[in-house]
């Protein structure tokens, strides 16, 4: 017998959920990781197979993962439950629930530090250091954990600030001011890019496809780049979906926040590239891409003390916009079982993250190691990024994919989506039973071996 849970809110509006889920989507993984990897994995080939994953295998788990969030109304791992026993399958489908608060609290702990890199440069682009070049500066930037704590201590602060104000107060109201900001702010970069950078150029990095140096890591990058990019495996878009409202429609919704975050993506891309090509820094520098070419190219353009903060608030906004719903489906569990109130659920997770990070901020300095070719590296922020991102987000959907293609009674999927195109029907049950979970067994294995 199950017992009954307390109820969350639900997301008044019908643009609240799509901002929402957006706001999860939009994040480090389009503004910094994508412009990043299309850098270092050669431009427009990376980008075609990229847009293939986020239709393959992206948009098909996401259906499935608002679904089964909105057809129960609960946190992650009670939807599994409840759908699992409301199918006569297996009760243990709940541990998908529980894998996914685990990858949460580990993405969390890191994606804490970086964002926290990302404020700390608001301030540094509004006054830039003219007796060092912006790669000295990064290093100055992670060289000091005090430095790296402080900021992750207050990035973490303003999560838990937002997550533990509650669904409609918190979340709801933050993402109506912070979305159309958000798109207001990279619009004005890309044309800025457009009338002052080497736009031509850009475009052709991301657009003129050269097949000669794809491989099969340029497949795997890209799958995984969209996984981690449209937040799906771990619960953020199941827990969303649980504040869905029943009127509004998952696969149009799914689509709509799959080509938003596509085109933030590539507006970051197209924002980022044209300052790149124009003053001749590198594409494929990598992680350091955002933080090192994009403040030297600020150092020198005109207004760039005004145009390089804005950037970092934008890109401080994306990712307190994705943070909360890292945090959100462990949260709504302890809450929603009563052990705890929101608020204390809220406290003692993000404790939890942040402790964790303290990792990742001394492992670019204290314990940073030094690999065969040279480069610094951060060991524990590696370690963490294979745990969350490689290894339990792909298995999350996995199983969220087999759990609904396999196990989950049919008539009450049916029942969520009852308007859905008989065509369209099929072909997500095809994509989601075979092509969308071997595809990401394919993506596990091959990280394994
Ligand atoms: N999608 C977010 C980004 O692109 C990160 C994220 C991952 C958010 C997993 C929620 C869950 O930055």
């Amino acid at each position: 017998m199950q017992k009954t849970l307390k109820k969350h809110g639900t997301w008044i509006g019908k643009w609240t959920f799509v901002l929402a889920a957006t706001g999860s989507a939009v994040g480090l993984g389009n503004i910094w990781g994508f412009p990043y990897k299309a850098g270092t994995e050669g431009g427009a080939a990376f980008v075609l197979i990229y847009l293939l994953c986020i239709v393959a295998i992206g948009v098909p788990i996401m259906i499935s993962e608002i679904l089964i969030g909105r057809r129960s109304g609960n946190s992650p791992i009670n939807a599994m439950k409840k759908s699992a026993i409301d199918s006569g399958a297996s009760s243990l489908w709940q541990l998908v629930g529980w894998t996914g608060i685990i990858a949460g609290v580990l993405i969390l702990s890191f994606y804490s530090v970086i964002a926290g890199i990302c404020l700390n440069y608001i301030f540094i682009a509004a006054s830039p250091n003219e007796l060092i070049t912006s790669s000295e500066q990064f290093g100055q930037v992670i060289s000091s954990p005090t430095n790296l704590l402080i900021w992750h201590t207050v990035f973490m602060f303003l999560t838990l600030l937002i997550v533990s104000a509650g669904v409609e107060d918190g979340i709801g109201r933050m993402v109506k001011i912070l979305m159309p900001l958000l798109g207001f702010l990279l619009l004005f970069m890309v044309i800025y890019g457009a009338i002052n950078g080497a736009f031509l150029e850009a475009l052709s990095f991301l657009f003129a496809p050269d097949f000669s140096n794809v491989g099969t890591d340029t497949f795997l990058s890209a799958m995984g780049q969209a996984f981690f990019s449209m937040s799906l495996g771990m619960g953020s878009i199941m827990a969303y979906g649980a504040y869905m409202p029943k009127e509004q429609e998952i696969v149009s919704t799914s689509f709509s926040v799959g080509s938003l975050d596509t085109l933030v993506a590539i507006l970051a891309g197209l924002a980022i590239f044209p300052i790149i090509f124009a003053f001749n820094l590198e594409p494929g520098s990598g992680p350091g891409l955002v933080f090192v070419s994009l403040l030297s190219a600020f150092n020198q353009m005109e207004f760039g003390q005004l145009i390089g903060p804005i950037f970092f608030i934008l890109l401080s906004i994306a990712a307190l916009s994705s943070s909360i719903s890292i945090l959100e489906p462990g949260v709504a569990y302890l809450a929603e079982e009563e052990f705890l109130t929101r608020k204390q659920s809220a406290i003692v997770i993000s404790i939890l993250c942040w402790v964790i990070g303290i990792g990742t901020a001394t492992g670019f300095n204290i314990f940073s190691v030094v690999d065969s070719s040279g480069e610094s590296i951060n060991p524990f922020l590696n370690t963490m990024e294979l745990i969350s991102v490689q290894i339990l987000q792909p298995l999350g959907g996995m199983l969220i994919a087999i759990f609904i293609g396999w196990f989950m009674n049919e008539s009450l999927i049916k029942n969520e989506i009852p308007q859905i195109n008989p065509f369209l029907y099929s072909l997500w049950r095809f994509f989601i039973k075979y092509v969308a979970p071997l595809s990401v067994a394919f993506i596990f294995i091959s990280q394994i071996i």
